[in-house]
């Protein structure tokens, strides 16, 4: 089938923080710049995103701060939508889930399942909080996880190993709204019959076994693997979509509702367009190509949620590709927001111009692994490469023609191999650089595009038109002509990865109407002689070590009393009696053994003589800790909670550490000697 047109989605961001770094490199910027290559080839493309507004983590800001969480949504959403655009992401639309097109749509995909009989509806074990008198939603309880044993693990998807279950299968849950054991309890919830999926979704995944990314088919695998289980997605929360037909407190499951903003998205930009019907062209026809770019914590809910929804909907174009990314990190570090270890695209684009970010960026995408931005990088690319290859090659070609050519396009004389060789480059950039795009390789995309420039720059000095000008004034002549035809050619190729420079460029050459701006325009047009230019342009300052060193410092420098504001606390639990807490048995112990548990990178297996007997407690802490400089400290533990698997371990109790989500536990010992066995209260 031909592809007609294309549709690019990127992941709707959370509107309850400010997009960084790692966001934009990871499911917005490689979009942009394949939309923006697509739009240069003349490409019938479409880019929609928005915010995603609903969910709990709008709720847990919005209790932190307390503030409505309509308050949170729109701060957070006009914050987003304006960094998106100061940095050049090309939207065609930017929505919101909170609109009455989002709700209305994803009601009537819900009512659609609902009347064909697809969805059923049982009861379903949930945490539920006696004292708070509520289900406790997945971000509202933590607990050990499951698989690796992470012990601030939320209800739904643990932040250590990115594994999704059910909430019931925590262990240890705890509720974070108070203080008492959550019970299981059981609560009516509709379902989505993903297991019915199973062999629909596995024929898919196997049709993309040659174009998708390995690290998007290995997770896909796995899941198919284990094998697929019908989902909820109804909530008992306040805050969502409506489920059609409920009392009020039951809402769409946000992932469920989320998905289908991009529809929603686009049924609002068409509906702007003044052509209400145009998004069913995008998104029911055999020949649009789709490409949902996400970050690799979003790839079950595209690779196989979305799509068996779409399927179960019948007549919707599937992805054809989810080119996930890893994550971005931060000078080594996790992008963390509560130790001031981040960087805020609002803040940063008052201060530099958003494309030796945008390149940066690309040329540290973290496309097959996690990977890093750091200022002093940032500070060569933007030096060395953007300045004295890109810049520079401009800024000569531009200072020569306007001192001895009266800034006009001179006559290109005879072609001698070299400037031949040199205007065949295009063509051959071109060629690369689409392959790159089209195969999602965007940091070869761009090395790609700076070897042109690289190749122009080498060309002016080898020329030397500074010479010829004098001893042979038509070489001269042709080699500017020739420079002048590369920084036209430079201005289409670069504009996905720069486009303010690229626009900074076109400014300069003053380009004739004729002049196509389309990808195949440098190796078919060529700039007349005798065209006058535009003015000169400065393109990049340097950026000096001052500045890197200040820069650097910031990160993780807390301005005094911004500390209060910039963390956030758990909630304080309810108050409790005395009697509560003796019911917890803690004791002293020394750690006799410590070892690894195998096959868990975070699990370590530990005895504990607390004098009457010996203990094996199975600990998330081998992250933190080595097991040889464990063995022989005295620790404290909980002696009468009741044993849990772990890993197929027996861990008979639970050592005391006080943990933050930066630091990880850190392991609680007393202050001077006290024997095996001491109760501690
Ligand atoms: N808001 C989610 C996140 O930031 C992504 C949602 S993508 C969507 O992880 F498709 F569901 F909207
Ligand atoms: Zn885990």
């Amino acid at each position: 089938m031909e592809q007609k047109r294309i549709l690019v989605t990127s992941a709707l961001p959370y509107a309850n923080g400010a997009i960084h770094f790692g966001h934009l490199a990871g499911a917005y910027l490689p979009a942009d710049m394949y939309v923006r290559y697509q739009r240069l080839r003349g490409r019938d493309v479409l880019y929609i995103c928005g915010s995603d507004e609903h969910g709990v983590s709008i709720l847990i800001s919005s209790k932190n701060e307390g503030v409505t969480p309509k308050e949170i949504i729109d701060r957070y959403h006009e914050m987003n939508k304006s960094a998106f655009e100061r940095v050049g992401i090309s939207f065609d639309n930017y929505s919101r889930t909170s609109l009455p097109v989002h709700h209305e749509t994803a009601q009537e995909w819900f009512a659609d399942f609902r009347e064909r009989d697809l969805l059923t509806r049982s009861s379903e074990k949930q945490l539920y909080d006696p004292e708070a008198r509520m289900f406790l939603p997945d971000r509202f309880v933590v607990g050990i996880c499951p698989h690796c044993g992470y012990e601030r693990a939320y209800g739904d998807q643990c932040e250590n190993c990115s594994k999704y279950y059910d909430q019931t299968e925590l262990i240890h849950p705890r509720s974070l709204l108070s203080d008492a054991d959550p019970i299981v309890k059981e609560a009516q919830h509709w379902h989505f019959p993903l297991g019915d999926f199973q062999e629909k979704l596995e024929e898919y995944v196997a049709s993309h076994e040659k174009d998708w990314k390995d690290n998007v088919l290995q997770q896909v695998r796995s899941w198919l693997k284990a094998k697929l289980s019908d989902r909820p997605i109804s909530r008992d929360l306040t805050w969502g979509v409506q489920v059609p037909g409920e009392e009020e407190g039951k809402v769409l499951y946000v992932w469920f509702e989320a998905v289908l903003g991009y529809i929603s998205s686009t049924k609002e930009w068409a509906a702007r367009e003044d052509t209400p019907d145009r998004w069913k062209e995008y998104w029911c026809s055999e020949d649009t190509k789709y490409v949902a770019f996400i970050g690799k914590d979003n790839i079950v809910f595209h690779c196989l949620m979305f799509p068996a929804m779409l399927m179960a909907r019948g007549g919707y174009v599937l992805p054809d590709n989810v080119p996930a990314n890893e994550f971005l990190n931060l000078e080594g570090k996790k992008f963390s927001k509560s130790q001031n270890w981040s960087i805020e695209l609002k803040e940063f684009l008052d201060e530099y111009p958003a494309d030796p970010l945008r390149y940066t960026l690309a040329m540290n995408m973290p496309e097959t692994r996690d990977s890093d931005f750091y200022w002093k990088d940032f500070q060569a690319r933007n030096n060395n490469e953007l300045a004295d290859i890109l810049g520079n090659f401009v800024n000569r070609t531009a200072h020569f023609t306007g001192k001895h050519f009266n800034r006009t396009v001179p006559e290109a004389g005879v072609l001698d191999e070299t400037d031949e060789s040199f205007l065949a480059e295009f063509a051959k950039t071109a060629e690369m650089v689409a392959a790159n795009y089209e195969r999602y390789r965007f940091r070869d995309a761009v090395v790609s595009t700076m070897n042109l420039a690289r190749a122009a720059n080498k060309y002016f000095n080898d020329r030397e038109p500074w010479k010829t000008i004098k001893s042979d004034p038509a070489v001269c002549a042709t080699t500017l002509n020739c420079s002048l035809q590369a920084i036209y050619a430079l201005s289409v190729f670069i504009e996905p990865v720069l486009p303010f420079t690229a626009e900074k460029l076109r400014h300069f050459l003053a380009l004739p109407d004729d002049a196509p701006l389309r990808w195949d325009g440098p190796a078919e047009y060529r700039l007349p002689a005798g065209h006058k230019l535009g003015e000169k342009v400065l393109l990049f300052d340097k950026i000096d070590d001052k500045t890197v060193e200040a820069e650097t410092a910031k990160l993780g420098a807390m301005a005094a009393g911004d500390e209060e504001e910039e963390r956030t606390y758990p909630p304080l639990k309810p108050e409790i009696t005395i009697e509560d807490f003796m019911r917890l048995d803690l004791r002293t112990g020394t750690i006799r053994e410590a070892e690894k548990v195998p096959k868990s990178n975070k699990l370590i297996r530990i005895i504990v003589d607390i004098g009457s007997e010996q203990r094996q407690i199975v600990a998330g802490i081998a992250k933190q800790y080595k097991p040889e400089d464990l063995v022989g400290k005295t620790i404290v533990i909980v002696a009468n909670l009741k044993p849990a698997k772990l890993f197929g371990l027996e861990s008979q109790g639970m050592l005391l550490a006080g943990s933050t989500e930066d630091t990880g536990p850190v392991i609680l010992t007393p202050l001077s000697d006290l024997p095996d066995g001491a109760q501690v209260k």
